[in-house]
């Protein structure tokens, strides 16, 4: 632990000499949210435990083994060590929590009966954190779709809207007395460009167009959710959750690339979801799947917008490619995070203004963070200067956006764990909070002092 005073300058007990300093936070509001975010699969473990039902991640699933052979069957064992977790969020001084719910653990099958046990781990969770103050965010998917129901076609079956509405209604109903904060989906350009659309996906090779289906389907479960969270929650708060990034040409004649990249990535769901229209560039292949009313079913009342951000992305033509656009080189001398990731503040705070232009709806941070190979030093202690260094840059980009008129409300760090990083498992760490996974010691690192110093100076100001 390294003590950090309220300017974000280290204390003496053995830290190193530069921690960064506070970014200003002169523009944002008052009652503005700090918290941080994790996911279900990510953290959770206890796979097979409680009447869980297998998901596309589960090695047994679609997705099968990621290389190195990691899996999330213990990951950061959150769903027995919950109560620690909390306890680290309190000494955090978040306001907020975002977290997301396993639909395999509250529908092992994906649909039918529900579990009860499942549905009683979210329940003490729940209740731990608003015992500590803290807000409960409850996002519907992130990612760990029931296997049971990708044997029917996942995302590419209009079913799936059924699929998951029921399951969204089992949510509202049970937990809607005490959470009103309600994510439909986290990063659904995401799931379904690398899902369908890439070849990754079993799928994929036989069916030519299971990207544009999953998209216009995961449309229509985000608006089905919406209207039965609505009907269900008195008070609920509706946003659902976009990763929207800079897509840059790699060179002058890579524009049309960068365009298309930007149509599937950051406008194939915001825009239905938000303003009721598909990006022009999609419409001709979303088409066939459109049934009279779906823009209107799609288009439903949202209450906030939330924005996962890390880093632009540089886009080359590809005329053999699927789509057309690969990924490209950026420019040189663009520094980087420890993963490789171009670290362009400027790129946040424009795409929160332009958000803001686009949406004109009050604007969430739900993830920003910095993944790194982080590892404790002699003294068992972890100096993550990189992360630091790297959440002021970007607090500080979010604090002139709102100074520049972007209706900010709340920031969450991605994330308060290290955590299982999909595709790249468990050697890149995003925490706040350092893991050992042998032994499951979560040790705060310097981030988690600077982050903690930073909320409280930020509700003393005058
Ligand atoms: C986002 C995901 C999240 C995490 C971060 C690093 O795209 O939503 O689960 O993996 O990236």
């Amino acid at each position: 632990m390294v003590a950090v005073d309220s300017a974000g300058t280290p204390g003496k007990d053995g830290a190193p000499a530069q921690i960064e300093p506070f970014p200003p936070l002169t523009a944002l509001r008052r009652d503005f949210i700090w918290g941080v975010s994790t996911s279900s699969y990510q953290i959770e473990g206890a796979t097979r435990e409680g009447g869980r039902g297998v998901c596309v991640w589960d090695p047994e699933g679609r997705r099968g083994v990621i290389p190195g052979k990691d899996t999330g069957d213990i990951a950061c064992d959150h769903y027995h060590r919950y109560p620690e977790d909390v306890a680290l969020m309190q000494r955090l001084g978040i306001q907020a929590y975002r977290f997301s719910v396993a639909w395999p653990r509250i529908l092992p099958q994906g649909r039918g009966q529900a579990n009860e046990t499942g549905l009683a781990f979210y329940d003490r969770l729940i209740d731990m954190l608003l015992a500590a103050g803290i807000e409960p965010w409850l996002c519907l998917y992130h990612w760990d779709l029931p296997q049971a129901l990708d044997d029917l076609g996942g995302w590419t079956a209009r079913d799936s809207v059924g699929w998951f509405a029921d399951y969204a209604a089992i949510v509202a109903d049970r937990y809607g007395d005490r959470v009103k904060r309600f994510a439909t989906f986290n990063e659904p350009s995401i799931f379904t460009l690398f899902g369908y659309g890439f070849g990754e996906s079993n799928r994929d090779t036989t069916e030519a167009d299971a990207l544009h289906r999953a998209i216009h389907h995961v449309n229509l479960s985000h608006g089905a959710a919406v209207d039965v969270i609505r009907a269900r929650v008195a008070g609920s708060s509706v946003g659902s959750i976009h990763n929207v990034q800079p897509c840059l040409p790699s060179s002058l004649a890579d524009v049309k690339a960068a365009r298309i990249c930007d149509a599937y990535w950051n406008r194939a769901y915001p825009d239905p979801q938000y303003r009721g229209v598909y990006p022009d560039l999609l419409k001709a292949a979303i088409e066939p799947y459109m049934q009279p009313g779906d823009l209107e079913r799609i288009h439903r009342p949202l209450d906030w917008f939330g924005l996962n951000h890390y880093s632009p992305i540089y886009l080359r033509d590809d005329p053999g490619s699927r789509f057309g656009f690969n990924f490209g080189d950026r420019p040189p001398n663009t520094p980087v995070t420890p993963v490789d990731w171009a670290i362009v503040p400027e790129g946040f705070r424009d795409t929160l203004l332009n958000l803001a232009k686009d949406f004109r709806l009050p604007i969430y941070v739900m993830e920003n963070g910095l993944g790194a190979y982080d590892k404790p030093d002699a003294q068992g202690t972890v100096i993550d200067k990189e992360r630091i260094a790297y959440l002021r840059d970007y607090i500080a980009a979010m604090n002139d956006a709102a100074a520049a008129g972007a209706d900010i409300r709340g920031y969450f760090v991605w994330s308060l764990l290290d955590n299982f990083e999909w595709d790249s498992g468990y050697a890149v760490r995003f925490g706040l909070t350092y893991v050992d996974y042998a032994t499951q010691k979560r040790i705060p690192k310097a981030s988690f002092d600077w982050y903690r110093a930073l909320i409280k100076t930020a509700a003393l100001r005058p």
